[in-house]
């Protein structure tokens, strides 16, 4: 018989989900500054990339703190959701709906986050992972934090593709 998967056995694979995850959006964030036409969003987009070197840290933290090494499992969600940015910024280059366009797709991403890191540290405090909790907490407040500056940079960035809107209706 198969042996029985515990939720013990769900966190350490969701931990390898998010660690690849984390991993994959390291290698994505300087493609999308690069990209960004605003400086506002360029600025936004480096600051999280010195985070997420953070956040891959943190989650070699709590891999030690269950005994595994660090290991990543491919995520189908996030290369799904990073490869419709990547569309984005073919399509839309240099188009004034460029900015709104990568604030979107970023906060996609965010959202994905936000979503793994509240189930994982869930799931830590159950299993009696107190420091693994409080570490998933951290970065859970971080990738909340950049989904806030994100919508508000979203604001102007729909302003400006907006307006362009407006003059080639003129
Ligand atoms: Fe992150
Ligand atoms: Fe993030």
């Amino acid at each position: 018989m198969a042996k029985e998967k515990t939720l013990q056995d769900l966190f350490h694979d969701t931990l390898k989900d998010i660690y690849f995850a984390e991993k994959k959006i390291l290698g994505t964030l300087p493609k999308m500054a690069k990209a960004a036409q605003s400086e506002e969003l360029k600025a936004a987009f480096e600051k999280h990339r010195k985070q997420t070197e953070g956040h891959v840290a943190r989650l070699e933290k709590v891999f030690k703190i269950i005994d595994k090494k660090p290991q990543g499992k491919t995520c189908a969600a996030i290369i799904g959701i990073t490869d419709e940015g990547a569309e984005i910024m073919d399509e839309y280059k240099k188009m004034p709906a460029l900015d709104a366009g990568l604030l979107a797709a970023a906060q996609a991403v965010e959202h994905y986050e936000i979503s793994r890191y509240g189930t994982l540290r869930t799931w830590a405090e159950e299993l009696g992972y107190q420091d693994a909790a409080n570490l998933l907490q951290q970065t859970l407040d971080e990738e909340e934090e950049t989904d806030k500056e994100l919508s508000e940079l979203a604001e102007t960035a729909v302003n400006i593709a907006a307006e362009a809107l407006n003059e080639a209706a003129e």
